[in-house]
């Protein structure tokens, strides 16, 4: 089984991309045949067009994902523009891809329906995707929920591409949690950076505190026994908490009579010790960015190996580039 998936820089990982997504990276490592994990700058492009930033944002990334449990030893870390394969692999694939199918991709969709204008890249950013997906011949890709969409896209454009070619290519699945596929965010959307709604994992204890104290709870009376089901704070709380302590929490909201304001602390105080350890390898690791940089380096390197195999093989079915 070969497992890939990829993380966009623009800005700091958020609870959302920790429970969706990277948790399943740093599980999957040790199950899987090959593990390919990538820093998606070219991506990000779409949203950051500030260079400086985007490299830090980059670097701070790969660091995230070593400090999370990401193993090198075991899975190949690396940044997405280090391949160029992939980048001419995506334009063999964006020749044959319907612009109907890209128009039904939710955020190209949700820019126009808000009357703003798109980018080429933005519009075919899920073709970059799959070519990501398709060039290290993916069975397996970890996912939170919303990126499910652009899976299937990759799957019609493999598909077709097999259909006309010949078999080319691997079809991938997407995986995901079923108790953190869509992690809500500080006001119960989806916790996206783009919704301003974040809890940043590698924010300092005392700026996550302020921003749980923050969250909008409903205004009934404090006696009343409340559901723990679908409430956010409780939401958050069983990511971070043990199952004892959630058992107890849920317990509480049915008897009623307590304030928010504890359920925001217990959560506050549990998502501290959560992420203690994690916090205090990371400053480890920030403190040795030659050593990330040098992981990345053998990443692309591995990378890039197998990415210029699969382009030649698709280059080879599908005759579309015919040697002269
Ligand atoms: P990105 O950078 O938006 O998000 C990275 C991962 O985090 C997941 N995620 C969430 N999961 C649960 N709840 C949430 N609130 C939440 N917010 C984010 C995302 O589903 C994702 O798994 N297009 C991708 C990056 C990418 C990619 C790829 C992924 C580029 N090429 C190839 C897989 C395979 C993206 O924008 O993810």
């Amino acid at each position: 089984m070969r497992v890939l998936s990829g993380i966009q820089p623009t800005g700091p990982f958020h609870w959302g991309n920790y429970f969706g997504a990277i948790r399943q990276y740093i599980e999957l490592q040790h199950t899987a045949t090959e593990s390919y994990y990538f820093i998606a700058n070219l991506h990000a492009l779409n949203t950051v067009r500030d260079k400086e930033l985007l490299q830090q944002y980059t670097l701070n990334g790969a660091t995230d994902l070593l400090a999370l449990g990401l193993d090198p030893e075991k899975a190949v870390l690396f940044v997405q523009s280090d391949v160029p394969e992939v980048s001419e692999l995506c334009w063999l694939l964006m020749t044959g891809t319907p612009m109907g199918l890209l128009e039904r991709c939710v955020s190209y969709k949700d820019k126009i329906a808000k009357g703003l204008k798109a980018d080429a890249g933005l519009f075919a950013y899920p073709v970059l995707q799959a070519a990501d997906i398709l060039a290290y011949d993916a069975d397996i890709v970890p996912v939170g929920e919303d990126q499910l969409q652009h899976i299937e896209v990759c799957r019609d454009i493999a598909g077709s591409f097999n259909h006309h070619f010949g078999e080319t290519f691997v079809m991938p699945k997407g995986k995901v949690l079923d108790q953190s596929a869509k992690v809500p965010g500080l006001d119960g959307e989806k916790m996206s950076k783009s919704y301003n709604n974040t809890l940043a994992v590698f924010d300092e204890e005392k700026k996550q505190r302020k921003l749980i104290m923050r969250i909008q709870t409903d205004s009934r009376p404090m006696e009343d026994p409340k559901d723990p089901e679908g409430d956010v704070l409780m939401d958050l709380y069983k990511l971070v908490a043990s199952d004892e302590q959630v058992a107890e929490m849920s317990e509480t909201y049915r008897k009623g009579g307590f304030g928010y304001g504890e359920v925001k602390k217990a959560l506050a105080n549990a998502a501290q010790e959560y992420w203690a350890e994690v916090r205090e390898r990371r400053e480890e690791f920030a403190a040795k960015p030659e050593l990330v940089r040098e992981i990345l380096a053998a990443g692309a390197a591995k990378a890039r190996a197998k990415a210029s195999a699969t382009l030649k093989r698709a280059q080879e079915t599908g005759a579309v580039v015919p040697p002269i």
